[in-house]
């Protein structure tokens, strides 16, 4: 597929939703973990002008290519960078690009990815059994699939696929082997189960499956989220959009546990976590494209967005309180050691 071709083909999920709810201004800076075809970022860099910043992260290179055609226009005021978002804090500390107004998580694949015959994701296209984001992986879905012992892939096939059948699919698997192609593994797939059940293709679930332990997808999500909200400034905002029930479940519970402030088990006498409430949620409900979105594009049917803001924990509150408390031109540099007390109980006990 060439690049003009790439760029027209790539619908963005849920764009005016997301640009609402990452609250886009002028002059703000954003990251977006999951650059793609570039659709968000472009819609951003466009709401953000002028002055706006965008640092956009893809760990597929030929993504990365992709969005720097689409992004040409913009490339004053764009960074892209080809690398896992498990690296967000390393990449934004390079390049000095924290605190932030909005970071954006767009999960999964692009259709891109899903269409390119090469890349071994869709069982629509026979190809290799790779499924790695990039190629600096080490490990193919050829390798889990040919390596993993049957109990292995059972338990892989359910956790990550949530397949109901999947110690059937595992004994094929394991009785067909060396299964070196797509096309293969879904047949095999297909004797193990029957070639027809409810809407979906048989082969759906154990190719998720395969395709989240390839890249490590659910560990780099909850891994990355609570990086994530160090670099956002005050009232920033954190956008999720999942795509499936695996992820979403990651995102919701990240963020129903960082708005809370203590989180020790019911019963607990006195605090002993510490925790303190870090996140906003925006909206309580999920956000789902409406009808006419998934007509024009099916592939967002699935699709949730989350969206939370940052606020400031009593730690950070009682920090900055310590500073002007002691600061010269709010008191001429004297300590106040009354007022700090008072302040002190007051931000225990809020
Ligand atoms: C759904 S697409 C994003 C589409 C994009 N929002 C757009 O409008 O074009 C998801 C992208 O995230 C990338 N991706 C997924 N997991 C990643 C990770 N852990 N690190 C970096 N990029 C990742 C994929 O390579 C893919 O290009």
């Amino acid at each position: 597929m060439n690049l003009e071709m790439s760029v027209s083909t790539h619908i963005p999920v849920l764009l005016q939703e997301t640009i609402e709810a990452l609250a886009v201004q002028p002059g703000g800076r954003y990251i977006d973990c999951t650059l793609g075809g570039g659709g968000h970022a472009a819609a951003i860099l466009d709401q953000s002008s002028p002055g706006g910043q965008l640092l956009g992260i893809d760990a597929d290179p030929e993504a990365i290519k992709i969005a720097r055609a689409r992004l040409e226009a913009y490339s004053g005021s764009a960074l892209l960078i080809n690398d896992n978002f498990v690296n967000l804090q390393a990449i934004c500390f390079k390049y000095d690009f924290f605190p932030v107004h909005g970071i954006l998580f767009d999960l999964g694949l692009s259709s891109l990815q899903l269409n390119d015959s090469s890349r071994g994701f869709s069982f629509q296209h026979d190809a290799p059994l790779d499924m790695r984001l990039s190629p600096s992986q080490e490990v193919t879905a050829a390798d889990i699939i040919n390596t993993y012992s049957e109990t292995e892939l059972a338990h892989l096939i359910k956790t990550y696929g949530e397949e109901g059948y999947s110690h059937q699919i595992a004994r094929h698997i394991g009785q067909q082997r060396p299964i070196k192609t797509t096309l293969q593994l879904a047949r095999t797939i297909e004797r193990a189960i029957g070639s027809r059940r409810g809407r979906i293709h048989p082969a759906t679930r154990t190719f998720q499956a395969l395709r989240i332990a390839v890249n490590r997808e659910l560990e780099h999500l909850e891994a990355t989220l609570k990086r994530a909200i160090n670099l956002l400034g005050f009232e920033g905002r954190l956008v999720v959009i999942s795509y499936h029930s695996l992820e979403d479940r990651i995102v919701k519970q990240f963020m129903h546990q960082e708005k809370k402030g203590c989180i020790c088990p019911p019963g607990t006498p006195s605090c002993v976590c510490r925790h303190t409430a870090c996140l906003r949620l925006i909206t309580k409900k999920v956000i789902t494209p409406s009808p006419a979105e998934v007509q024009l594009n099916p592939r967002s049917r699935s699709a949730k967005l989350r969206v939370a803001e940052r606020i400031v924990t009593q730690d950070e509150h009682y920090k900055t309180a310590e500073r002007l408390c002691f600061s010269v031109e709010v008191n001429g540099g004297w300590r106040k050691p009354a007022l700090l007390r008072k302040l002190r109980r007051t931000f225990t006990t809020l």
